[in-house]
């Protein structure tokens, strides 16, 4: 049984209506996450993974409910909160015309690394993602999967005790995907804490200590997924599980 002090981040109840919506993207979302592990958000497009991430990593305000994050609550203590996670964001998030370096020194700026540092965080990003051979080529030269382990880079610079990641291996060649995916376990074995979201269902299996699946904004299933597989019977994967629960194919939903 896992103690209240290795919990870092929790929601209890979260609800977000967007304007003019008729229904909430988020609706009563309870969920903890345990420090040092990798977190799954799952679920199919639509689901309201990006926007309970979102509110987690202060860009939206909550409609209802409430998150805290090690011990700050995310709408009061906003800045508290920012100062101690790092976002790989759905989309890519440089500049093309900038070399991998230079983005890194940029964002190494804006997350306020100290200067003394910024060199040998950038190294060690890039070592991390394996583009330190290509640290001096523009962003726009590069291919998907290069983009999105940069992405990664940037979002690890100033060392977050926890790193949000939003489908981080999306449309990318299984190389750079594989790539992903065991440089994301080094970070927890670091000492990091992950939250990633996915629809991707045997990724989340393959990495995943804690995972929880939505659906139309709700929790539909929580728990480790070896034991959630298990307890549905006659399932042999997440996959599955979903089929089972919703009646719905993951894989008839759009990209
Ligand atoms: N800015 C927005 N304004 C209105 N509706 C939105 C907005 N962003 C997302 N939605 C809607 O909220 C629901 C959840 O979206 P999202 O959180 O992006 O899901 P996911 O990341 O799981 O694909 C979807 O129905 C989507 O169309
Ligand atoms: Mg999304």
């Amino acid at each position: 049984m896992r103690s209240d002090n290795d919990i870092i981040l929790s929601t209890d109840h979260l609800v977000k209506t967007y304007r003019g919506a008729t229904s909430p993207a988020v609706d009563g979302v309870t969920l903890s996450v345990g420090k040092g592990s990798i977190f799954g958000l799952l679920g199919p497009n639509g689901a309201g993974k990006t926007t309970t991430i979102s509110i987690l990593c202060t860009l939206l305000q909550p409609s209802a409910g409430k998150a805290t994050l090690l011990g700050h609550d995310v709408v009061r203590d906003a800045a508290a909160v920012r100062g101690k996670i790092g976002l790989v964001p759905q989309d890519i998030a440089l500049y093309g015309s900038l070399t991998a370096r230079e983005n890194l020194y940029y964002f190494a700026r804006m997350l306020r690394v100290p200067k003394s540092l910024i060199e040998s965080r950038i190294n060690e990003s890039l070592q991390l993602v394996e583009l330190t051979e290509c640290a001096d080529q523009r962003v726009s030269t590069f291919s998907g999967g290069m983009k999105r382990r940069c992405n990664l880079a940037v979002a690890i610079l100033h060392h977050p005790e926890i790193l949000f990641l939003d489908e981080p291996t999306v449309g990318i060649d299984t190389q750079s995907r594989n790539l992903i995916l065991e440089r994301l376990t080094e970070l927890k074995q670091q000492g990091m804490t992950l939250v990633y979201t996915t629809h991707y269902m045997e990724e989340a299996q393959q990495i995943c200590d804690d995972v929880v699946i939505i659906d139309g904004g709700r929790v539909i299933a929580s728990g480790e997924p070896r034991q959630l597989v298990a307890e549905a019977g006659g399932c042999d994967n997440l996959e599955e599980l979903f089929l089972v629960l919703t009646g719905k194919q993951l894989r008839d939903r759009t990209e």
